[in-house]
């Protein structure tokens, strides 16, 4: 058993980069950083293959930039609703609305995103676009990528080095191939059975909420993280789901079935660890369509009829188009060729390493809610609910997210913003201040339904706001009178010190729900702002901006 890592050294490898031959700029945009995973692969392949290869960060250039390059390959994901990574914001705007013609320049572009949101890979879509309406040439047609990206990026880059042909224009360049020391690592690839130490809900009974907070034994992984990083937690589908499956498709799920890519196993096996059993996305449908061929599906399926879709898949999942729309002989490897595979679930983490070596903490909202006659639940949610008990062994990795961190320089104030869930990220925050003994102010504003049901954390909260670790704790409970209090309303109430904390050079950071909270919270932000800064909603706005573009505004939402 090897622990930590062989160092994977291509020793002795020579790279001829032929001077005067092609080039190849690899830009990437990206969230949560699988995007400038993948465009390192890609720069590190087109190295190899001898081409002068540029790797650069979309958020570090501008579009005045892209005229200097011959061939760009670009790799962006989508976030939210549609929406371009947060960094990568100023440079889409630019690009969208003004950029130089871009004739001679040749791209490809690979689009990450995720087929359970309706505006799937939308920012790689609008780029691509943009590019040929630049006068840009495509060298190969888009590659979009659902959540497991692997196969199709390397699909993609293969492509791309064939368009591209040999890297100089004398012929190919030569080297020796390099030789890998195996490697072994916890990641992705390779997720950590870690122990779980304690699963606790943090709700007192009688909430509508169900919180849990879960530890999970790091030792012995190799496994580092820093306050503001993710776990990705490799979910397994609930039995009881698996059996409703299997008998509304008709099988025992001893069928034998094989996974692109994997040894043969039985259905119920796929079912129960491979397969996304539940996430109903169109891509699903369409796949299901081909062989039900239901004059119904082909109807919500019609792109006028996008509403109607929306409202026909909300709370149903894949057994309610077994059951609704039967097909006749369907088999096994059928019904398992229209699934994607598990993906893994990104949880902000809620612990500092500082304050709780060789471990890692979660807080999680368990999903459970009625659809169209059927109880549901959210796979990965419910596992950790249900099934992550004291003992239990849960598959991990470590996702970094260098876009939410801490100020370097521990006498800068912050302030936090984490209603519900929200939370995590800020207790790791508060944690590693303290550790860290940091001079600076450290506001929280929290929020959930009720007080005597959902302060999450109130005990540790109030220890640190004695310790001080914590200045300032404010707190909204939106069910606790007739009207709504909000965390953003809180935040107005105290806008001349919010004010104040960021002209003194103030850190604000965001996490939960990003569809409405993080909205309204940004709004807040700027009326804020404008108010107290004296300032025009435009002044306040190019305000805010410049928080973001210098790091002090950073968001953690989904
Ligand atoms: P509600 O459920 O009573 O509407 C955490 O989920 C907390 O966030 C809850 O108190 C919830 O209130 C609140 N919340 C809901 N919508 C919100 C919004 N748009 N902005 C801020 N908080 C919101």
């Amino acid at each position: 058993w090897l622990s930590g890592f062989l160092a994977a050294s291509p020793a002795g490898a020579v790279v001829t980069s032929a001077a005067g031959g092609k080039s190849l700029t690899v830009l990437y945009g990206t969230e949560s950083g699988n995007s400038e995973g993948l465009a390192d692969k890609t720069a590190k392949a087109a190295k190899k293959k001898g081409f002068k290869v540029a790797m650069k960060n979309l958020a570090d250039i501008s579009v005045e930039d892209l005229k200097k390059f011959e061939n760009v390959a670009l790799i962006v994901s989508t976030w939210g609703d549609g929406e371009p990574p947060e960094a990568v914001e100023g440079f889409y705007k630019a690009f969208m609305n003004g950029a130089p013609e871009l004739k001679g320049l040749k791209f490809s572009i690979c689009a990450l995103g995720d087929t359970s949101y309706d505006k799937f890979c939308q920012t790689g879509k609008d780029f691509d676009d943009r590019f040929e309406s630049l006068g840009a040439e495509r060298l190969v047609p888009r590659q979009d990528c659902d959540v497991d990206f692997d196969d199709a990026h390397a699909a993609w880059e293969k492509s791309l080095f064939d368009a591209l042909g040999s890297a100089d224009a004398g012929g190919a360049a030569t080297l020796a191939a390099p030789v890998f020391a195996p490697a072994v690592e916890y990641g992705r690839k390779n997720p950590f059975p870690a122990e779980v130490l304690d699963n606790v809900l943090l709700n007192g009974t009688g909430s509508a909420k169900e919180t849990i907070h879960l530890e999970l034994d790091l030792d012995g992984s190799g496994l580092a993280y820093e306050a503001g990083d993710a776990l990705a937690v490799v979910p397994v589908n609930a039995e009881d789901v698996v059996a409703a499956l299997l008998k509304a498709a008709g099988f025992t799920g001893d069928e034998v079935v094989t996974l692109k890519g994997e040894e043969p196993c039985s259905l119920k096996e796929a079912f129960t660890y491979k397969l996304d059993i539940t996430g109903l996305s169109r891509a699903v449908i369409k796949k299901y369509q081909a062989l039900a061929k239901s004059e119904e599906l082909e109807k919500l399926l019609a792109d006028d009829a996008k509403d109607d879709f929306k409202v026909w898949t909300w709370g149903r999942e894949i057994i309610d188009l077994l059951e609704n729309y039967p097909v006749e002989g369907l088999e096994a490897q059928q019904l398992v060729d229209i699934m994607r595979k598990l993906p893994p679930r990104l949880y902000s983490i809620a612990s500092s390493p500082k304050a709780h070596p060789g471990e890692v903490h979660l807080t999680v909202a368990a999903v459970r809610y009625h659809g169209h006659g059927k109880e549901r639940k959210g796979v990965a949610s419910t596992y950790i609910a249900d099934k992550a008990k004291s003992g239990e062994k849960v598959q991990v990795y470590v996702h970094s997210n260098k876009n939410f961190r801490l100020p370097e320089d521990d006498a800068k104030p912050v302030i936090m913003v984490g209603p519900g869930t929200g939370i995590a990220p800020f207790r790791a925050f508060i944690e590693e201040r303290g550790e860290r003994q940091a001079k600076g102010d450290t506001w929280l504003f929290f929020g959930d339904q009720r007080y005597t049901f959902d302060f999450l954390y109130q005990l540790e909260l109030q220890d640190h706001l004695k310790n001080g670790a914590l200045t300032k704790l404010d707190v909204a409970f939106s069910r606790d009178q007739p009207e709504k209090v909000y965390v953003q309303d809180k935040m107005r109430e105290q806008g001349a010190e919010i004010y104040k904390w960021l002209e003194l050079g103030g850190y604000f950071y965001v996490c939960g729900d990003a569809e409405r909270m993080a909205k309204d919270v940004h709004a807040a932000l700027i009326s804020i702002v404008a108010e107290h800064g004296k300032m025009s909603e435009d002044e306040a706005v190019a305000y805010v901006d410049g928080l973001k573009k210098d790091k002090r505004y950073q968001r953690d939402v989904y």
